[in-house]
């Protein structure tokens, strides 16, 4: 399969946005959120989400140089309009607001309207980890799951992210979608030419399938924990969570009136609520990073089933897959994911990612 070094690949995703209209702090930023997907293992929401985002700023869904504003806020709130921006450009600005409302008065709670697609989750509330504070970061997203005993789709994949930090540089962080698995994980086995698991989709018979272009196509995902027997219920009653806090709060649009999931859209732009919290442990009793340390501690150190596969605490294989693509220098694209990125830089005039030899 396809090597690309890591600075080849945030240049290639910074000039295909550029090449759609993006100014270059945007495609920067916008880059290093795609990029960092990559890096830790979530090839569902790197270079392969990069399509998505390049047809809606030709579709005019997006629009690369709209700046979000402040609608109205209080000491720890903010609401905002992102004013149907690029997804970094909403996350660094809600999360910026969200950090400064926390440092000042211990929490910050920001929601927005008129956003789009923010990538992963977890790269927004890591921004306030890396702060020593805790961060939060959770979207609405198309209909694409079928809530329990429902034949329709209703709810999103709508991801919850909190990361904290721990002593010693360390830090607990949970980044994942309310569904089984996120879309974009489907997307890339059709990439690859393999099957899904049974559980994360169901076909147009409304029975589970393992087929990843039929799962695609029906776009009936199953919410996290599978059906009604195995509580699946719990997946659905998370998403209804977080469109609470996403487009309750904001006035977005609630995920039931999102537009369809298309990596080519003509329906304008989805207008999804996306909401950015942040606490500061230090108003809380000291000690708090110790404490966080002595959780992830206890979990690596449990004993596993399988002597080969070691207990992992949230976030830590994230943290390994970085390390050792950092350490190579290089990510392994599927070849059907570098040619599709490929035709997509040549609508834009953008010359074709350089695989190593
Ligand atoms: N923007 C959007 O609309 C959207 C929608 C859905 C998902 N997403 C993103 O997609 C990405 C993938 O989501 P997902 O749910 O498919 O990911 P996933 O199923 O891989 O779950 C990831 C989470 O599980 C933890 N984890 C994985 N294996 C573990 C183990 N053995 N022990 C303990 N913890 C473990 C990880 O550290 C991480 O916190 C996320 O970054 C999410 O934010 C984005």
């Amino acid at each position: 399969m396809p090597e690309v070094r890591l600075e080849e690949v945030q240049r290639f995703m910074e000039d295909c946005l550029r090449g759609a209209g993006a100014p270059v702090a945007e495609a920067k930023a916008h880059a290093e959120l795609l990029l960092h997907a990559d890096v830790t293992g979530h090839y569902s929401h790197g270079l392969n989400r990069l399509e998505l985002y390049i047809n809606d700023i030709k579709s005019g869904a997006t629009d690369p140089n709209a700046k979000p504003v402040i609608l109205k806020e209080s000491a720890a709130t903010a609401w905002v309009d992102g004013g149907n921006a690029l997804g970094a450009t909403v996350g660094n600005f809600c999360m910026d607001v969200a950090i400064r409302k926390a440092k000042e008065s211990g929490v910050g709670w920001v929601s927005a309207k008129g956003c789009n697609h923010f990538g992963m989750a977890g790269w927004w509330a890591l921004k306030a980890e890396r702060q020593g504070l805790i961060g939060m970061a959770f979207t609405n997203s198309s209909p694409i799951m079928v809530p329990t005993r429902s034949k329709e789709r209703a709810c999103g994949t709508n991801p919850v992210a909190m990361f904290a930090p721990a002593a010693d540089g360390d830090s607990l962080g949970v980044d994942m979608a309310s569904t089984t698995a996120a879309m974009g994980k489907i997307e890339v086995q059709i990439h690859k030419g393999e099957s899904i698991p049974h559980g994360w989709a169901l076909g147009p018979d409304g029975k589970t399938t393992s087929d990843a272009q039929l799962a695609f196509n029906t776009g009936h995902l199953l919410p996290l924990g599978g059906f009604e027997q195995t509580s699946g219920y719990k997946g659905f009653c998370l998403s209804a969570m977080i469109e609470v806090f996403c487009s309750g709060l904001s006035g977005a649009n609630a995920t039931h009136n999102i537009r369809g999931w298309a990596l080519d859209s003509k329906e304008g732009p989805p207008n999804l609520g996306q909401c950015f919290a942040v606490i500061n442990p230090e108003c809380f009793a000291p000690g708090f990073a110790e404490r966080v340390a002595d959780c992830l501690r206890t979990y690596r150190n449990l004993q596993p089933v399988d002597p080969s596969l070691p207990v992992l605490a949230p976030g830590d294989k994230e943290r390994i897959n970085a390390e050792k693509t950092k350490s190579r220098g290089t990510i392994v694209y599927a070849q059907r994911q570098v040619d599709v990125s490929n035709a997509v830089a040549a609508t834009v005039g953008v010359r074709p990612l350089q695989v190593v030899a």
